[in-house]
């Protein structure tokens, strides 16, 4: 499975810090935004991803990211000229895709929870249709938002609607089969003039091949698309990292794991940021044995406990 990663749009909500610099290049507390969606991608065990931004955006994220190799992976980068929808991102990333399935994700999204690795892992296996993911909401009306059966499968998608069928709001990850480039240049634009991720949505759920994960209230989601919510998404890392001594979106710890990069890779990476926390941390990665824990956190006792809080 190939990634797109979508980080163009015009970001008037943060407007006037957005006025100049994208703002997948914010910082979320001591990362620059993009790496959570991309750390998200990772999890997925996903190695090819295709960046995609605006014209006068996109060289900023070619310099920050590179061409992957450091993590052990491949990235592309493709101009968006206008934003004119998410779906357009199938469009972009036609050549890209191949004959592969594909995992989009916003820029602006970010997902964390102790067994999110492990859904990640199970939707990147999709073989056919789509996958998409149910959140729980106060209040879903400015979002996509799903009503699913018993089994999770989708029974109706609307998007922003004003009298919402259910609470469940449809985080920016999808999984796809390779179908969806198809269905992305067969859909029209909305009334507001997009491509829409949710006409995507429904031509899957229309065909009954759209499954909805629910994820209850052991993960938390951010979309990080105004001031008080990329402020509540810096506040949620810094507590966690400094509570836990771990690090959220890491990328080359996750590269490390996945055994995309070696122990001596990862210290020479770490030796670039000597200077901070970060440099520290790396380096303590690579000096521990992270195996062992890797055997805890994969054991069945492990598993037991957190399917409990699965619901
Ligand atoms: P939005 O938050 O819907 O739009 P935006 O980022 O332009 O922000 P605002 O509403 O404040 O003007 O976009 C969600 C994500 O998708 C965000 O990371 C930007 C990205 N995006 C594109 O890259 N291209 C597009 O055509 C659209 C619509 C969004």
């Amino acid at each position: 499975m190939k990634g797109i990663i979508l980080a163009g749009g015009s970001a008037t909500r943060l407007y006037p810090i957005t006025l100049a610099v994208s703002k997948q290049m914010l910082p979320v507390y001591d990362k620059p935004m993009i790496y959570y969606p991309l750390s998200t991608l990772m999890m997925a065990g996903i190695r090819e991803v295709l960046i995609i931004s605006t014209p006068v955006h996109l060289p900023a994220f070619e310099s920050l990211l590179g061409d992957g190799s450091r993590f052990g992976m491949k990235f592309e980068y493709k101009i968006q000229e206008k934003p004119v929808g998410l779906a357009d991102a199938f469009i972009l990333g036609e050549e890209f895709i191949g004959d592969d399935n594909v995992a989009l994700i916003l820029g602006d999204n970010m997902i964390y929870g102790s067994r999110v690795e492990r859904v990640l892992k199970a939707a990147s296996n999709l073989k056919k249709g789509g996958i998409i993911f149910g959140y729980q909401v106060a209040d879903p009306t400015s979002y996509g938002v799903v009503e699913i059966d018993k089994t999770g499968k989708a029974l109706s998608i609307e998007e922003k609607p004003k009298n919402p069928k259910s609470h469940f709001a449809v985080p920016g990850i999808y999984f796809y089969d390779n179908d969806v480039v198809k269905i992305a240049k067969s859909i029209k634009p909305s009334e507001r003039g997009e491509l829409e991720i949710t006409d995507v949505n429904k031509r899957y759920m229309e065909n009954g091949t759209l499954q909805v994960i629910p994820l209850g209230s052991g993960y938390a989601w951010f979309d990080t698309g105004s001031a008080d919510r990329l402020s509540d998404a810096s506040d949620y890392v810094k507590a966690i990292e400094l509570r836990q001594g771990t690090q959220i979106a890491c990328l080359e710890e996750i590269a490390y794991k996945n055994e995309w990069i070696s122990k001596e890779d990862l210290l020479k990476e770490a030796k670039k940021y000597k200077k901070t926390e970060y440099g520290k941390y790396l380096e303590k990665v690579a000096n521990q044995n992270y195996k062992d824990y890797k055997e805890i956190y994969e054991s069945d006792l492990f598993n037991n406990i957190t399917n409990i809080s699965f619901k």
